[in-house]
């Protein structure tokens, strides 16, 4: 334990952040648990406060202002932020074809653009001090990318490669680097996962080229956490250990299925890794033009253009 250091997190009042949230408020650290305004009453539906070692403030990790704001108060009053939480997150579950550059934006910007941006802020207060943690939530998504989940994997990845340079850069000044990988959590995680709207009317109309995918991935994924044992607070475990560890890995898999995938993405060829996987997809056989599918279809479902619905 390092009493007296600062800690912030962003997105602290739902899922991961909150199970952190509550860890770090029973620890020594200073922390600043931060989250959307529209979202700070959750705090209080959960029972978070403040005291004299835990401020909650608004930050949309998005907004230049708020950013900066909230890192020159803790550099005020508090010497500066000691270990950066990037945990705000958001996911699409769309197809390529399906999302438009504006949400892809979207999704960069909370995923990738606004923790570097953040990093940024902080970094010339930790080189001072010749210490500092970062802390990110990556994901399984951004070793391993799946259908439907382009631009999420597409954030993960960005920040994967971007925290690989990180860390090489900033280890001169003793500031650690680690991203934390969970995979699939027992949570209502599931229920926040954004579709655009072609992927909404993808996934309610038979007809659409793209149905199947949404159709299958959308269950196997929800079935896959609902029987996961890793939960927001084993995975909140993992994020207090790392920041604990004396030399924290650079990679942190957060859950078992974590660990696995990343030990079969080591060891299989890289081939005969993707077949697995593609072989794995829930009913692969019925997606895309399958004859079986189609002739299947009622008439007023194929793709003839006889039913828009
Ligand atoms: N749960 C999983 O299975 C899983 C697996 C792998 C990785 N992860 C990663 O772990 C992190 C947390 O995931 P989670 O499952 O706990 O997700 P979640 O329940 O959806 O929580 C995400 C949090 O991010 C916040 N957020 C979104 N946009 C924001 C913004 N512009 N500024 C500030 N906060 C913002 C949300 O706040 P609002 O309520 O205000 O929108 C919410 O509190 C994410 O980075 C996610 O990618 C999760």
């Amino acid at each position: 334990m390092e009493p007296g250091k600062t800690v912030l997190i962003t997105g602290a009042t739902t899922g991961l952040g909150l199970a952190i949230a509550r860890a770090l408020t029973k620890t020594d650290y200073r922390v600043y648990l931060t989250a959307r305004q529209s979202s700070l009453p959750r705090f209080d539906m959960h029972q978070v406060s403040e005291s004299e070692h835990v401020r909650i403030r608004a930050l949309d990790v998005t907004s230049a202002e708020q950013r900066t704001r909230i890192v020159a108060e803790a550099e005020r009053d508090w010497g500066g932020i000691d270990i950066l939480i990037n945990n705000a997150g958001i996911a699409y579950r769309a197809v390529v074809e399906h999302v438009t550059e504006e949400e892809r934006i979207a999704q960069m910007d909370v995923n990738f653009r606004s923790p570097m941006e953040l990093i940024r802020l902080v970094l010339p207060g930790m080189r001072e001090k010749l210490a500092g943690r970062i802390i990110t939530m990556s994901s399984v998504g951004g070793m391993m990318a799946m259908p439907t989940m382009a631009a999420y994997s597409a954030s993960k990845f960005a920040l994967e490669g971007a925290h690989e340079s990180l860390w090489y850069e900033v280890r001169p000044w003793g500031i650690k680097v680690s991203l934390v990988q969970p995979g699939f959590i027992d949570s209502d995680g599931f229920q926040r996962v954004r579709h655009t709207p072609k992927s909404d009317r993808s996934k309610h109309e038979l007809a659409e080229p793209y149905h199947e995918h949404y159709v299958n991935m959308g269950p196997f994924i929800e079935r896959l956490m609902k029987s996961s044992r890793a939960t927001p607070d084993s995975v909140a475990r993992v994020v207090l250990k790392t920041m604990r560890r004396r030399h924290p890995p650079l990679r942190v898999p957060a859950t078992l299925d974590a660990l696995g995938f990343s030990i079969l993405r080591r060891i299989l060829p890289r081939n005969s890794y993707h077949w697995l996987l593609y072989k794995m997809l829930p009913k692969v056989d019925t997606w895309g033009p399958s004859p079986k599918r189609v002739s299947s279809l009622p008439p007023a479902t194929k793709r003839d253009g006889s039913d828009e619905r």
